[in-house]
């Protein structure tokens, strides 16, 4: 594919409206993070909450609380209403109209919507299918220059689910740090990894920044607990320039988040026996299909399959409006060959709707 640069002005993400109004179906594979959590799962009471707190900058034990966790200053971190806000509100402080940045392709929509809304020249670079999704640097390297100020990228991958390893990340770095450029890193799949202290890329130098949440490795999506992690002075102008779009955090909603980060241990040890069982499943129904190519990654939630001959729109709507089951068609993610499976449901939704999926290929095969 070529790479040019696009201009547009963007100020919707057809992804998210898709994702709000048209993915749900009887078997869901189109949701990327671990099934929800229920308020009953976690041990909380009353006299764990408060409706108001002195929390303008922060709620200072759920500050201390990420700190620890990353082993950064308190003063790195900042946070946000789920990964989403901690995308925009990065991009915000780091983009002026008419930067030139470099996003990966295949991209989560949304980072490409904001980086547009905010007026920047977006440059692309590409990961391939057929190297494994993987980050290339000399790819980066060829398309940066002098006036690039931002890489964007996302580990693991949405939507591929492809790990990108430290030595990687720090080649990322190092070219990002030559033009003086800073490195985007949503980092919301890696807590997959279920690390009790999660490696993170903000460690590889200051160019570094990181966004982050507990949405999708552990099922608290409606808590919107997201963070940054930025070089203090940096950290500190997200501040500020937060007091132009959320002002102040929900604060029942930090104590919430406080008590779940207590209690994480036990929800990643469900969750990682999920995936892993999960994962398991997807896997053997894609060894029995020759019609779908996949790069299988051992961790995370999601893959992207290729199908080898059909339309792939044509497979999602005959899948969800006949086999009542949703993938996220590839077309959101600018690769209309391929879908995106989510594994973080129960096991029991995840066999059912890929025995569908396995219907619906036979089915357009025979037309
Ligand atoms: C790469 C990536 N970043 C951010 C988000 C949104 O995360 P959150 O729910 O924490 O806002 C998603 C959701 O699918 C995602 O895939």
């Amino acid at each position: 594919m070529k790479v040019q640069d696009e201009v547009r002005a963007t100020t919707t993400s057809d992804y998210m409206h898709w994702a709000k109004t048209r993915s749900g179906a009887r078997f869901n594979l189109a949701t990327s993070g671990l099934a929800n959590l229920k308020l009953q799962e976690l041990q909380v009471s009353l006299a764990d909450l408060e409706i108001t707190g002195d929390t303008g900058y922060g709620y200072p034990p759920l500050l201390k609380s990420l700190a620890e966790r990353f082993r950064v200053e308190t003063a790195s971190v900042v946070t946000a209403a789920g990964t989403s806000f901690a995308n925009h509100l990065a991009m915000a402080a780091l983009i002026s109209p008419g930067d030139e940045i470099l996003v990966e392709r295949p991209a989560y929509d949304p980072l490409l919507a904001v980086a547009n809304y905010l007026g920047a020249t977006v440059k692309r670079f590409e990961r391939r299918f057929e190297d494994g999704w993987r980050i290339s640097p000399a790819e980066i390297e060829s398309q940066l220059s002098a006036r690039t100020r931002l890489i964007v990228t996302t580990n693991f991958h949405n939507p591929t689910g492809v790990l990108t390893d430290e030595q990687t990340m720090r080649e990322v770095g190092d070219l990002a740090k030559k033009v003086s450029a800073r490195v985007l890193v949503d980092e919301v799949y890696l807590e997959m990894l279920f690390a009790k202290s999660p490696q993170t890329a903000f460690h590889l130098g200051e160019q570094f920044v990181v966004t982050d949440s507990l949405t999708k490795g552990f099922g608290l999506s409606g808590l919107r607990c997201g963070w940054i992690l930025a070089e203090p002075e940096l950290a500190k102008r997200m501040w500020l320039l937060n007091d132009l779009f959320a002002a102040t955090p929900v604060h029942a909603g930090e104590r919430l988040s406080l008590v779940a980060l207590r209690q994480l241990p036990d929800i990643a040890a469900r969750a990682q026996a999920r995936l892993d069982q999960n994962r398991l499943l997807l896997n053997q129904f894609l060894d029995t299909r020759d019609d779908l190519e996949t790069v299988r990654p051992s961790f995370g939630s999601i893959m992207f399959p290729r199908v080898k001959a059909e339309s792939c729109d044509k497979l999602c709507d005959l899948l969800r409006e006949k086999y009542e089951t949703s993938v996220v068609p590839g077309r959101f993610f600018e690769m209309p060959a391929h879908f995106r499976v989510g594994l973080g449901g129960d096991s029991e939704t995840l066999t059912e709707g890929l025995d569908r999926l396995g219907q619906a290929l036979d089915e357009l095969k025979k037309q």
